[in-house]
């Protein structure tokens, strides 16, 4: 069976080497540099794990054109971005059903599968406008940093389908068997309406902003009171009910999905009555207003604060939505001095701040060190502010 995979980010690209192990896959990506590294078998990403897959891979290619990858195919992949646009208060879907609108013009047989986060309600309107059963959406949970693991061990497949007509519903489970089959072990296999599946998706990642939000709560409650924030969270914890999972204070939640996915989650209810979702995206805000204003009360005026990485979390290759950037917003706006340590900036400054990459001069030149995760190597400074009390997640 031919897939094919549009758009190869974390998810397109993890998709395709796992459905590769049993199945010929096409990608095909608009970043032509992206498609370079690939045909040379180097990974775009920074995860050991998909470059081990991509050595190994032989039943994947990429192509230089959407006709090449959807020509023939059974199956296509669309794994392309979903920003949120605040000028239309929702995600920006134009690349998804560009891809689809496409792929139904000129493969009128492929069955359709959209991984892209979407708006709860978008593939069914979707296949009401372009007149298909033939499209469907699959929640997909991967983390950055973990994404094969998590593509081999899924928490669950969740397949949703616009029609319950017999046919769709049989192709949904068909698509259901073909995402098992690529995964290593047993899951939870689920076929539901599409609308469903979507709004699972805007729930499950709003619930972990929300518990971020709440432990980051705490921590500040903490701080002020100048209690021990651990002594806290660790007995909180221990109530089997909470658990000890994702409870990790920080700077605040961040990262590519989940500031835009609560965003999208608040848009849908728009008339519905809430105010926890409202509330999570608020917390985070002034989550970091605290951060920001604890940095400055550790610092005399003119003292360099530095910054230790802008990425979220430790071994992590991107720093997109990172609770770090605004930070130093916030900083930035009360004046602050900083200078910034991000081996990945290639430029001599960012956001208008100084990058210092000679890790022994950027320890030299910071009065205060402010990491929103520690590692080993920052652990030299004396003077670290940080609320990773758990150094993990
Ligand atoms: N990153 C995650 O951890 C994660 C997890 C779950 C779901 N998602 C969702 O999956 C989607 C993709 O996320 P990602 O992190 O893989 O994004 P990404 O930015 O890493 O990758 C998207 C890729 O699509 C390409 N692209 C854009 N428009 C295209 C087009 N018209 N045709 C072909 N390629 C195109 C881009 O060049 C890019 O390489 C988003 O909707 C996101 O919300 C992401």
């Amino acid at each position: 069976m031919k897939i094919a995979v549009i758009g190869l980010g974390y998810v397109g690209l993890a998709n395709a080497l796992v459905l590769s192990k049993k199945h010929e896959v096409v990608g095909f990506d608009i970043d032509k540099s992206k498609l370079d590294l690939l045909k040379k078998r180097i990974s775009p990403l920074k995860e050991e794990d998909v470059q081990e897959l991509l050595n190994k891979s032989s039943n994947f290619k990429v192509v230089d054109t959407i006709d090449d990858a959807i020509s023939g195919a059974s199956l296509v992949v669309v794994a392309v971005p979903t920003n949120f646009d605040t000028s239309i208060n929702s995600f920006n879907t134009k690349n998804v059903s560009g891809v689809v609108e496409y792929t139904l013009k000129h493969n009128k047989s492929a069955s359709i599968l959209i991984k892209s986060t979407v708006p709860s309600g978008f593939t069914k309107s979707l296949s009401d406008t372009l007149k298909s059963n033939k499209i469907y959406f699959s929640p997909e949970f991967l983390r950055e940093g973990h994404s094969i693991y998590d593509s081999l061990n899924p928490s669950r497949i969740i397949v949703g389908y616009t029609s319950e007509d017999k046919s769709t519903l049989k192709e949904a489970h068909i698509i259901a068997s073909l995402l098992l089959e690529a995964c290593n072990g047993v899951t939870e296999v689920n076929v539901i309406s599409s609308s469903e599946a979507e709004a699972v998706k805007l729930f499950s990642n709003s619930y972990l902003a929300m518990r971020i939000a709440f432990f980051n709560e705490l921590d500040s409650y903490a701080e002020s009171k100048g209690l021990n924030a651990k002594n806290i969270i660790d007995n909180v914890s221990l109530d089997p009910r909470i658990g000890g999972g994702y409870n990790n204070p920080s700077f605040g939640y961040g990262g590519y999905c989940l500031p835009k996915d609560t965003k999208e989650l608040k848009a849908n209810f728009d008339l519905v009555p809430q105010t926890l979702i409202s509330s999570i995206i608020e917390s985070n805000l002034v989550r970091k207003e605290f951060v920001a204003s604890q940095i400055l009360s550790k610092v005399k005026n003119g003292e360099v604060i530095g910054v230790y990485l802008l990425s979220m979390k430790q071994g992590s290759d991107n720093f997109r939505e990172s609770s770090v950037i605004d930070i130093i917003k916030l900083l930035k706006e009360k004046g602050a001095n900083l200078l910034i340590y991000e081996p990945s900036i290639k430029e001599p400054s960012f956001m208008g701040v100084t990058i210092e990459n000679d890790f022994d001069k950027f320890i030299l030149k910071s009065n205060l060190v402010i990491a929103n995760r520690i590692d080993k190597k920052i652990s030299v400074h004396k003077n670290i502010y940080s609320r990773d009390l758990y150094r993990k997640d």
